[in-house]
């Protein structure tokens, strides 16, 4: 038997293409394993959106060197494997291989080259690929990724993914269907669709108000949600289908990056406030209660001290349920490199201190008015710490709650008792464990 090691960092799509990189070398008899030193192929699939997530991998990829005996491969894929090519078996001599995010068919003949001598990469872009041929190795709970769309055509100025993940392009959603079925066949009642600007979707004929129609309609799926959209690819259509549509999610990830229209405007984002504003108002009015959370980044360039108090306001004003923060990071072949006045690193360094603890505060507020309502959760596993289950809500909350093991995979009703700011606790209301389906 041969062993798969892989270790992912990065977003979601990372994550699914994870699964598929345990599908390529399934299909060559590889096995999962979860230690490196049992491994006979190690891949690092990489993010290459900050330079602190690449320095990360470099970190790892010198730790890992010390599992790699004779006839052990060690390479690097994703989306720092994309930006870096050759230039990366150049720099780290114990990488044998670099793979690019539409290169991974040619994971077993890398592999082969690599047992034989020679280190080679693959960086070219496929823009009809989809690995639609190519199962999944998931391991199945109540949970699964399904990428519906790969690539960017947007030109954030700030953003590497365009160069690394190549130009946007939608599966079919008839291929997208079969999978959710097979999924829901085998026991999955929620789905999350990915795609870089998910919302942007459009196989040709059928566009993503479509996908969550029909995927939303599939027998046994229960909860179906997305990321990420693109404010500006928000249509009416789409909204509407998510109103219309039970089983998809009263969440939505927009994210926003900054409050400022001058600095939307210089980061390509190509809507402002007064846009984003009026997109979370039309979310709001078709599905009240919609959490909302977002992507925020503080330090872009030229950023003044009066810019980043409008992405402080904006937060309040939206009142984000949750946020992901951000320093802004240079990434060479992208427009906001050339821009004067890069922010000095305190100065990011403070701002993000202030953003993270505004987030946090508005994020409190909206969940202590949650304290006392019933919700229903999915339970989702054990928690990290102590004998609680972690279950989520509709609204993507965490919510601790006791019982036994077995109710993993079922959807309860409870009663949000009290929260921490960022996640609850909550009890099963007397009705229990009702509406089970066991994943
Ligand atoms: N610097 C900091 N944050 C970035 N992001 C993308 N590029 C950069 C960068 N150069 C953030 C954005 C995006 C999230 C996935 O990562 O907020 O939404």
């Amino acid at each position: 038997m041969k062993y798969l090691y892989v270790e992912t960092y990065g977003c979601q799509m990372n994550v699914a293409d994870t699964e598929l990189l345990f599908g390529v070398l399934g299909k060559e008899g590889y096995a999962p394993t979860d230690e490196p030193s049992k491994a006979d192929v190690m891949l690092v699939n990489t993010c290459a959106v900050r330079d602190n997530a690449e320095q990360r991998v470099i970190g790892r990829l010198g730790e890992l060197k010390r599992f790699k005996r004779p006839g052990v491969v060690l390479g690097t894929v994703g989306c720092m494997a994309q930006r870096l090519g050759q230039q990366l078996l150049e720099d780290v001599p114990h990488v044998d291989l670099v793979i690019g995010p539409d290169g991974y068919r040619a994971l077993p003949d890398l592999i082969e080259g690599a047992l034989a001598g020679d280190r080679a990469a693959d960086v070219d872009f496929k823009t009809w690929e989809h690995y639609e041929d190519i199962a999944p190795q998931r391991e199945i709970g109540s949970k699964a990724f399904v990428t519906i769309q790969r690539g960017c055509d947007y030109r954030c100025t700030f953003c590497i993914v365009p160069m690394t993940r190549g130009r946007e392009r939608s599966r079919k959603l008839s291929d997208v269907l079969a999978e959710v079925e097979s999924l829901a066949r085998r026991g999955v009642s929620e789905i999350t669709l990915l795609g870089q600007t998910v919302n942007s979707y459009n196989d040709g004929e059928r566009d993503f108000a479509d996908m969550l129609y029909e995927v939303g309609a599939v027998a046994g799926i229960r909860r179906v949600r997305f990321t990420s959209p693109h404010p500006n690819d928000f249509s009416n259509r789409v909204i509407e289908a998510m109103a219309a549509v039970p089983t998809v999610c009263e969440h939505v990830h927009l994210p926003v990056q900054s409050g400022s229209s001058r600095v939307l405007k210089l980061m390509g984002r190509k809507y402002d406030r007064e846009g984003y504003l009026r997109c979370v108002e039309q979310l709001r009015r078709s599905i009240p209660d919609i959490a909302i959370s977002t992507d925020i980044i503080v330090g872009f360039p030229g950023e003044t001290e009066a810019e980043f108090l409008e992405t402080e306001s904006l937060v309040r004003e939206v009142g984000f349920d949750d946020a992901f923060t951000f320093k802004y990071s240079q990434r060479d072949g992208t427009g906001a490199v050339r821009l004067p006045d890069q922010v000095p690193e305190e100065v990011k360094g403070e701002r993000l201190e202030r953003i993270i603890s505004t987030v946090r505060e508005v994020a409190c507020s909206r969940n202590m008015g949650l304290i006392g309502v019933k919700v229903e959760v999915l339970a989702e596993g054990m928690a990290r710490r102590g004998e609680l289950i972690q279950s989520r809500t509709r609204g993507n909350k965490v919510v601790l709650i006791d019982g036994p093991a077995e109710l993993i995979g079922s959807y309860l009703t409870v009663r949000l008792t009290g929260t921490t700011g960022a996640t609850f606790t909550g009890v099963p209301t007397p009705t229990g464990k009702e509406l089970a389906i066991v994943g």
